[in-house]
This record gives structure tokens, sequence and C-alpha cells, in this order.
């Protein structure tokens, strides 16, 4: 038995270095926007703090809940829904409570899906039924900076040529149509008008705004930040003060649970910076002849089928520089006008390893196996992919973007919901858009179709840390050129 003078060092020596004893907020320290600025001291903190936001299980005295409030930030009767429903949410501890496999950052089991679109539900639902929520599988976020700042560059690119068209309409007083292909994507067309008017009536695949949204599997997100934010608040009812600001009373208590201030900007920013960081997704070619020369061969006919149509093998960043926030984040999400200058690192000498691979110009090739697009994949026999009831962001229920497939060696289940075991399962009820390629695929051999799928099999999310994109199983430097002229002789 410890006496009152030892309880008294105990707790003196805990204050003196900063410990806490008993409960308390899991997030003692909450970072402050305008302490981040451009050094290492300030990286290194950002990436200890975004971690630990991302794997933290937020209690109450974080400001875990939202009595007040719903998953959309509509206000309700304090106290009329219960405090966790794996429905409407919040229904989990922590971002790594579903985003944990096979790394913490990476995607779910069927056991981590969400309910997407039942937090807005006031009276709270208690159904799973589709009527209410479109289920939906967890996504990794390896490769997540490469992605975002792919989906930037694409956008910046659209703008400009309806930009161009808009300024040749007016000064030759003509009807301007432009096609509208970006690093080697086509969304369709637009025709301006001299009265600055564009017609969108033929654009594919995204918004009329042409702004390319890589997130959520309908492309209905702008970027990391954005889905952070409304994560942070569904998921665990932590209010970013960005999004929420002041509530009806006039204090920053929004959801009325009695927290303050629950994430600030700073914690945001660590939180996005600390997912565009992660390690991007590689390939794995085990030494195994028989296995490595399946896994070259499979990629051939991936290509030769119709499948990189869509899954597109390789894109080309021209920037390696992440910058935060995202210039096309809606409101309610930090503004690249909200601060003195957005906060960058480069991708392709900071970040976790493996790191995206850097050409000899400094551009980045990245390998994601998308095209960014959305893409119906139903017709009439096949009607898998068909299988949502609810309208998400005015996005017809059957438009998906095309899934990156970089990381679909260690992401099972598949599909946008997770019901599909097997990576034949999921090709098998590709329709719409697909059919052709699907087609292709099934005439093959057997033989031929096994190799492509253990190509699929072979990329996967690297542990963090690899120093290599492409490895052997002992996480050893492969070299794919060699190794496909030796065993494919070309
Ligand atoms: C209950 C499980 C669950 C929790 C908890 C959760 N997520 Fe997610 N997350 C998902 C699902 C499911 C998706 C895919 C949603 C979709 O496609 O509609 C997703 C997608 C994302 C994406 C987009 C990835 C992409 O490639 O499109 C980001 C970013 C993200 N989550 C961040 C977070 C953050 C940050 C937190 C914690 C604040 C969090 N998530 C908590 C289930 C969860
Ligand atoms: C017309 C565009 C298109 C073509 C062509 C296409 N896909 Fe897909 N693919 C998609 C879309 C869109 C999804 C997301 C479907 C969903 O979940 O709603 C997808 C999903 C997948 C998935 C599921 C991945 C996961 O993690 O859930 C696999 C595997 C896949 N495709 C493989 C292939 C293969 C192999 C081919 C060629 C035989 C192919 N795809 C051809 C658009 C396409």
């Amino acid at each position: 038995m410890k006496n009152l003078l030892q309880w008294a060092l105990i707790c003196l020596c805990a204050s003196a270095f900063g410990q806490h004893i008993g409960d308390g907020p899991v997030i003692r320290e909450h970072l402050k926007q305008e302490d981040i600025n451009d050094n290492d001291e300030t990286w290194n903190k950002l990436i200890e703090a975004g971690e630990k936001l991302f794997l933290a299980k937020f209690n109450t005295f974080d400001g875990q809940g939202r009595p007040g409030t719903t998953g959309t930030g509509n206000p309700r009767e304090p106290g009329s829904a219960p405090a966790f429903i794996r429905t409407s949410a919040p229904e989990s501890n922590s971002c790594a409570g579903c985003h944990n496999d096979p790394f913490p950052g990476g995607g779910g089991d069927i056991v981590a899906n969400a309910f997407v679109l039942a937090q807005a539900l006031d009276p709270v639902t208690d159904s799973v039924s589709g009527e209410f929520s479109n289920e939906r599988n967890t996504l990794g976020m390896f490769g997540a900076g490469p992605i975002e700042m792919l989906a930037r560059e694409m956008t910046a690119e659209l703008h400009a040529i309806r930009d161009e068209a808009l300024a040749r309409a007016k000064t030759n007083n003509s009807i301007e149509v432009r096609n509208l292909v970006v690093k080697g994507v086509n969304f369709g067309r637009i025709t301006v008008t001299n009265d600055g008017t564009v017609n969108t009536s033929m654009v594919e695949g995204i918004d009329e705004d042409l702004i390319v949204k890589p997130f959520h599997q309908k492309g209905a997100v702008v970027s990391i930040r954005e889905f952070s934010n409304n994560a942070s608040n569904h998921h665990h009812g932590m209010q970013p003060v960005e999004r929420f600001g002041l509530d009806r009373t006039g204090t920053s208590d929004y959801d009325q649970d009695g927290v303050h201030d629950e994430l600030t900007v700073g914690d945001m920013t660590a939180m996005t910076v600390w997912q565009a960081a992660l390690g991007t997704p590689g390939q794995v070619i085990p030494n195994d002849p028989v296995v490595a020369r399946a896994i070259l061969r499979g990629e051939r006919f991936f290509g030769m089928v119709g499948c990189a149509d869509c899954h597109t093998p390789s894109m080309t960043l021209d920037s390696s520089v992440f910058s935060e926030p995202n210039p096309y984040n809606p409101p309610g999400n930090l503004q690249v006008s909200d601060v003195p200058e957005p906060y960058t690192f480069d991708m392709a000498v900071q970040g976790m390893l493996p790191r995206p691979e850097a050409r000899y110009d400094g551009k980045l090739v990245i390998r994601p196996y998308t095209d960014l697009k959305r893409h119906n994949l139903c017709d009439e026999d096949l009607q898998h992919y068909c299988n949502e009831q609810l309208e998400q962001a005015g996005i017809p229920t059957e438009m998906f973007i095309t899934r990156k497939l970089w990381d679909v060696g260690n992401s099972a289940p598949y599909g946008h919901r997770g019901d599909l075991t097997t990576l034949t399962e999921a090709i098998y009820h590709h329709g719409g858009e697909a059919r052709d390629s699907r087609e292709a695929f099934f005439a093959l051999s057997q033989a031929r179709q096994d190799e492509i799928i253990e190509f699929l099999k072979s990329l996967v999310m690297l542990p963090p840390g690899t120093p290599y994109l492409v490895v052997d199983e002992n996480g050893n430097a492969k070299n794919k050129a060699a190794l496909t002229k030796q065993l494919l002789n070309q």
C-alpha cells in the first residue's frame, strides 16, 4: 500500500512530465492551423498527430457523439437517438476501426461496411434495407495523395479547355465544341456559345462543374479533407470547426454534447496530410518462375481484353508536390483563401515508403488502374452493380467510379458493397459499358483467365516502410523489365 506522500509524489511527477491520471480525452493536444509552416518540425508533428487522430478511439471527453445533430449536421432533439447505432451512426470508435485491413489506413472486411445516407435520417433508422441507405465496403487510402493530385491536375486541364473555348467563342462570336480528353481519359465534350453558355449534355462520367471527384465509390467527393470532415461527424460525432463553426446558441458546441472545438482546423490538416502521405500500393512478384510468368502474362491479357480501357494502368502526375488545402474544396472545408499559403510536401521524397515512382524529368508515374471516371456496369441481364436505390449527390444510382485496382490483391471483399468474395465473381458482374471486355475475358481459356487473376492478386498495399514498389515475397526488389525479358522472351 502506498502512503499519501508516495501518492503525492507520483501525482507531482506525473503532472511535471505532462501525464494525466484517470479518464480524459484521448486527444489532449489540438493543432493550430497558424502553427503549421513548411518546415521539418511541422512535417513530423503533422504525421504524428495525423496518425494519432486516425487511430484514436474518441470518447465523450473528446466530444464523441452528436446528441443534438444528425450525421449531416441537421439539428435534432438532444437525446432523441441512441448514442451508437450501427446504421445511421455514430457506429465506430475510430477511423481505423473500419480502415485497418491489411494495415491502418487500409480498407475493411464486410463487417466494416458503412450505411451511406442513413446518417441523414432523423429519426434514426435501424433498418439495413436498401430503401434507407446504400451499403458500402470500406476503401483503403494507400496512394490517396497521388490520387487527389491526379484529380486536381485533370480538373485544372478540363477547366482550361472550357475557359479557352469560352474566350474563343466570345472573340469570334462563334459556337465552339471541345473534346474533354485529359491524361488520356475521355470525358465527352462541351459546346460553348458566344453568350457564355456551356452545354454539358455530352459530358460523360463527371459532374457538369467538370471537377474530377476521386473519392467515394460514387466519385462524389473532391478531397481527402472533405471526406475526413464528413466522416468525423458521421461516424464519430466529432465536429470539425471548419465545417460546423458556431451553433445556434453562438458557441462552438454545435452538437450540444458539452465539448467545444472538437476537431480544430489544424487537426483536420494533420488527418489529411497523414492519409495523403501513406505509402503507394505496389506489386509482389514471387520468385517461383511459374507464378511470376503467369503474373506477367496476365498483365498483358488484362490490357488485351479491354480491362485497361477503364482500369488505366498508369498516369503521369506533372507535379510531385501535394498541397493542402485543395483549391476545389466545396464550402464547409478549408479554402486556399483561408491560409497565408498552402502546406506542401514533395511526394517523391517525403511521405511513407513505398513512394510513387519518379521519372527522369521529376514527374511521377502513378499506377492506380482507374480512369477516375464514372461508368454504368449494368444492362438487361447483368444487374448486380445496380443494387442501390438511393441517389447520392445527384449521381444516377447505376454509376460508379472505376474502382482502383492497385490494392486489389489484399483488399477483398469486392464490389462497392463488398458482397463478392472472389475476383472472378467481381469480373463476372461487369455488364453495360464493360460488357465487351467481360465477354472477351470469359472467352479466354481457363488458363488465360487464371493468369489475369494472378496478375490482379499481385497488386497490393505493401507493408509500410517497404522501400521498393515491385518486390518478391521476401520484400526484396524485383527488376520487372529484366524479368519480363527473361520469362516472356521480349
Ligand atoms: C463504419 C466504417 C468507417 C469508419 C469508422 C470510417 N470510414 Fe472512411 N470509409 C468507409 C467506407 C464504407 C468508405 C467507402 C464509402 C463509399 O464508397 O461510399 C470510406 C471511404 C473513405 C474515404 C475515401 C476513400 C476513397 O478512395 O474514396 C476517406 C478519405 C475516408 N473514408 C476517411 C475516413 C476518416 C478520416 C475516418 C475517421 C474520421 C473514417 N473514414 C472513418 C467506412 C468508414
Ligand atoms: C467500362 C469500364 C470498365 C471496364 C472495361 C472494366 N471495369 Fe472493372 N470496374 C469498373 C467499375 C466502374 C468498377 C466498380 C464496380 C462497383 O463496385 O460498383 C469495377 C470493379 C472491378 C473490380 C472489383 C474491385 C474491387 O476491389 O472491388 C475488379 C476485380 C475489376 N473491376 C476487374 C476488371 C477486369 C479484370 C476487367 C476486364 C475483364 C474490367 N474490370 C473491365 C469499370 C470497368
